[in-house]
């Protein structure tokens, strides 16, 4: 599928909850994966991003060079953030602003409720990278990118040759 880039007005969509777990979904979340991998190797993906405003994404930060506390790979449906704690400073990208990086406060854990795929609720404690890289896809499910969390447009963003 075809990925959506900044400044494409279906970026800011609130996307709607998933409420059917058919085969119909099954295939969509198949096909998100697909294009997250075909890629250059994000470590999430979200479904308003492929121009399908529903409250699914799908994150993956167990294969980093330096590795970090996860839980492999997981689709997560109608996720939730419960409680935040503690707050850094870290450097993101994403797939829908692929020529730059930004730095971005995110909260350091966090605790998560979300359905898989099949709809069966879950619950997650996250930390690091792994609870950045989930607050920043839940964002885009509440129509934000990463560049309007910045603080300042001027000193925390940053051009990049080449995606990754
Ligand atoms: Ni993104």
């Amino acid at each position: 599928m075809e990925i959506l880039v900044y400044p494409d007005e279906q970026l800011k969509l609130e996307s709607q909850p998933v409420e059917e777990f058919g085969q119909q979904f099954q295939d969509f979340i198949d096909r998100l994966e697909q294009t997250r991998l075909a890629g250059p190797g994000a470590v999430g993906i979200a479904a308003p991003q492929v121009g399908q405003p529903i409250r699914a994404v799908i994150v993956d930060v167990s294969r980093m060079k330096r590795p970090v506390a996860n839980h492999g790979h997981l689709v997560l449906v109608n996720p939730e953030i419960t409680e935040w704690e503690g707050y850094e400073t870290g450097r993101e990208g994403c797939l829908s602003v692929p020529d730059y990086t930004g730095n971005v406060i995110r909260a350091r854990q966090i605790v998560l409720q979300a359905q898989d795929r099949h709809g069966k609720i879950h619950r997650y404690e996250m930390e690091g990278f792994e609870a950045r890289a989930v607050q920043h896809e839940i964002d885009h499910l509440d129509g934000l990118l990463f560049i309007d969390r910045v603080v300042s447009r001027r000193s925390d963003i940053f051009q990049r040759k080449n995606y990754k």
